[in-house]
């Protein structure tokens, strides 16, 4: 019993370990994708560069809760005149799963 007890304590252990490293790696793995994606050429977290700096995405789009699929639209075909005169170029080449995980992502900015 006792050995049951100390087999239990090592797998939670475990898998909390596992559970935290899965999610620092999710934040390393979005990084990458966006910077893999291109978006990183024209966008930053704080600082406006061609485009909006994803805090400032994320504070206009703050509490609209079709922000998610309206984002994915932008991104994938493309917008103008939302933010200035400089348009986004499209992303149809980008999986739809990874254009949501990006725009997911810079919401959270
Ligand atoms: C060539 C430069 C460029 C690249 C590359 C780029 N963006 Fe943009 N992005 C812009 C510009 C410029 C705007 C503002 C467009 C506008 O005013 O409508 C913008 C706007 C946005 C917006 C806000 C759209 C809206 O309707 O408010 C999001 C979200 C966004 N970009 C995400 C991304 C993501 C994710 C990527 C990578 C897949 C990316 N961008 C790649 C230049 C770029």
């Amino acid at each position: 019993m006792k050995h049951l007890t100390s087999l239990l304590a090592v797998l939670g252990l475990a898998a909390f370990v596992n559970l935290a490293v899965g999610t620092a790696a999710f934040a390393d793995n979005i990084e990458q994708l966006a910077r893999d994606s291109g978006c990183l050429s024209c966008h930053s977290a704080k600082e406006k560069i061609v485009g909006p700096s994803f805090s400032a995405v994320a504070q206009k789009y703050k509490g609209q809760s079709d922000a998610i699929p309206q984002l994915v639209q932008a991104v994938k075909n493309g917008s103008k005149g939302t933010w200035g005169r400089i348009p986004m170029p499209g992303h149809s080449s980008i999986a739809d799963e990874d254009v949501k995980r990006l725009v997911t992502w810079v919401l959270t900015h």
